[in-house]
């Protein structure tokens, strides 16, 4: 498959922006005082009216716009396509803190080449990710860098200077699964003496937004899904931070992390000695 050329790309980056802050408008404005809620892999493991109605408009959108590309999105909906490319959409990624009115929450859309159901099979082309409540709205391009945009304008963003694992604050999340948590908490137990601290968030895109842009120097989770990383990848990396996973190959399923590059070979040992070991 050819690539989008370069400029094409823009257009997709700003696509997916456009998208995404309509879909980010929608699930402030739209939210009605009574939330509908139902559960999905476990019962901590929910879906709302609003992730379902943001992802409807993301996906009506993006059809209408790019009528022969996939979609495929966290929630029920997407469609095959004929060009090669799939959008890549988590309509609400902080779903839980955005029923408890907790921030952040936020809304990824991204476009990748290959299969984004299988963990190295695909690499995103453009993305943008929205973070309401807190007014910033991050997108890259492959090869053209990241960027945020918020009230006071637009500007490039790079991962942060950090150059001491000690002294990093990094970011992590946790599986819906309790077998899963208590790897992840065993592990949690190896890595919190050796940095600065840990932070949860509770929303992986913007996790990686914040180590493009320097807010954090790193960030690790296991038991993720294209959709809570495709867009905050790519605008991490075009942030200049390194992506890695456990031993040499890509991230996947059973470690997703990714780091500013002074820290990234420190950080990649001790995850992978403390996943290893949990
Ligand atoms: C979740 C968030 C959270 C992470 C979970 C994800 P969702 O996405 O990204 O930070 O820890 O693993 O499932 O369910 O709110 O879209």
């Amino acid at each position: 498959m050819n690539l989008p050329d370069p400029l094409d790309r823009h257009a997709l980056a700003e696509l997916a922006r456009d998208v995404a802050e309509q879909a980010g408008r929608l699930i402030v404005q739209g939210r009605p005082d009574r939330l509908e809620v139902s559960s999905k892999s476990s019962r901590r493991d929910i879906v709302t009216e609003m992730d379902q109605r943001a992802q409807d408009a993301l996906c009506e959108a993006l059809a209408a716009a790019r009528p022969d590309d996939a979609i495929l999105g966290e929630e029920q909906g997407g469609r095959p396509g004929t060009s090669g490319l799939t959008w890549v959409l988590d309509p609400i990624d902080g779903t839980v803190n955005y029923l408890y009115g907790l921030s952040p929450f936020s809304v990824s859309v991204a476009v990748v080449e290959g299969d984004p159901t299988t963990w190295g099979r695909w690499s995103p082309l453009a993305g943008a990710v929205v973070i309401p409540p807190v007014g910033l709205t991050y997108l890259a391009t492959l090869g053209g860098g990241a960027m945020v945009q918020d009230a006071h304008g637009a500007r490039e963003v790079r991962a942060s200077s950090a150059a001491e694992l000690s002294m990093a604050l990094v970011a992590t999340g946790f599986a819906y699964g309790a077998e899963l948590r208590c790897v992840q908490t065993r592990a949690f137990v190896e890595i919190i003496p050796k940095v600065r601290d840990i932070r949860r968030t509770g929303s992986a895109a913007a996790d990686l937004c914040w180590v493009a842009d320097g807010r954090l120097d790193g960030y690790f989770e296991a038991g993720l899904h294209a959709w809570d990383v495709a867009a905050g990848q790519l605008i991490a990396t075009e942030a200049g931070a390194v992506l890695h996973g456990l031993g040499d190959e890509v991230p996947n399923g059973d470690l997703y992390a990714m780091s500013a590059p002074g820290i990234s070979a420190d950080f990649a040992a001790l995850l992978r000695s403390a996943h290893r070991s949990s």
